[in-house]
């Protein structure tokens, strides 16, 4: 290429600058791209940052912040970015944003289609999305004890998006933890046994008719004649990922595949006590417009109940997934 050929960068480059580049980065790309004009060749390099998306991770194993990002107006680029971002983190978060149930919906759809939980209330206008609501005069709320949503379904929702309407003055939190790194801290032995596993997940004692959930729910919980089960195996591949994921919890799994429920719960009760170890949880802190989405196939997640007279409502969008493989 011959040394005086000149370069000008387009008017779609330079629309591409101006709106996926903020603040100080945008002087340093423009002023790059302004000096290549003059230079024989000009490197085809476009830093992540440049679809403005920032990504922070907020704890060892799981999460991370999501910031610079509108998600009313999100790109294909960007939800490209938040997906990859998805299956590496197991949870993003997300601050101030102003999404109503339409943007909700649309935002949730840039990752799959939408699959209606079957059991909980639906948002009045929007049957597509969940409420998980407490008012200050109940005393349960919805999802204090450590699971992972739908692994009861054959095809098992791949994540869900929880947007924060109305949180409590302090607490109303939610823990997260990664099931991937938890699997990789067992031993080789016990590894290869739960590698040969199958297990069976229901949810007829959470949602089905002799349940005491949906009566101390106070009518929370819907269709109770619509329960039923699955089986996956106990250790899956992640489907974006790859990694070897822990696929059983206390929520939804009842027994192996070939085991009685009373053989199943000693091996049962020791993963939970091993994968709820602190070192594998980060802890979210809720404010109006604050949004988590989590993986389900990597992660558990616990609502806290320390926040009784006051009111919290979460509106859920739950995206759907496909069937598991082994590891
Ligand atoms: C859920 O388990 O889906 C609800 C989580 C929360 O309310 O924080």
């Amino acid at each position: 290429m011959s040394g005086s050929a000149t370069f000008s960068f387009t008017a779609v480059e330079t629309l591409y600058v101006d709106t996926c580049v903020e603040g100080p980065d945008r002087t340093t790309v423009r002023r790059l791209l302004a000096s290549w004009n003059s230079k024989a060749f000009r490197p085809v390099v476009v830093p992540s940052r440049v679809v403005g998306v920032k990504i922070t991770p907020v704890s060892v194993h799981v999460g991370a912040e999501v910031s610079d990002v509108d998600l009313r107006a999100l790109t294909a680029e960007q939800a490209a970015e938040l997906a990859a971002a998805w299956g590496e983190y197991g949870v993003l978060f997300f601050r101030d944003q102003e999404l109503e149930p339409d943007d909700h919906i649309v935002f949730a759809e840039h990752f799959g289609s939408i699959d209606v939980n079957k059991f909980f209330q639906k948002v009045e206008s929007h049957p597509q999305i969940a409420q998980v609501l407490k008012e200050p005069d109940q005393k349960r709320n919805i999802g204090s004890a450590w699971h992972t949503d739908h692994s009861y379904d054959a095809e098992p929702a791949r994540g869900s998006i929880l947007v924060a309407r109305e949180v409590p003055p302090t607490g109303g939190d939610t823990l997260f933890l990664s099931v991937a790194a938890a699997y990789d801290a067992l031993s080789d032995g016990l590894k290869t046994t739960l590698l040969s596993l199958r297990a069976r997940h229901s949810n007829e004692h959470v949602f089905g008719k002799t349940s005491e959930h949906p009566k101390q729910l106070n009518g929370r919980f819907e269709n109770p004649e619509l329960t039923g089960g699955a089986e996956h195996p106990v250790v899956i591949k992640h489907p974006v990922s790859g990694r070897p994921c822990l696929y059983v919890n206390r929520g939804f799994t009842t027994n192996f595949v070939g085991w009685t429920e009373e053989e199943s719960a000693p091996l049962l009760e020791y993963l939970y006590e091993h994968t709820a170890q602190p070192e594998f949880t980060y802890r979210f802190s809720w404010e109006e417009g604050s949004i988590a989405m989590w993986d389900n196939r990597s992660t558990w997640h616990f609502a806290e109940n320390d926040y009784h007279g006051h009111r919290r409502l979460m509106h859920r969008i739950t995206v759907a997934g496909e069937a598991l493989a082994s590891a």
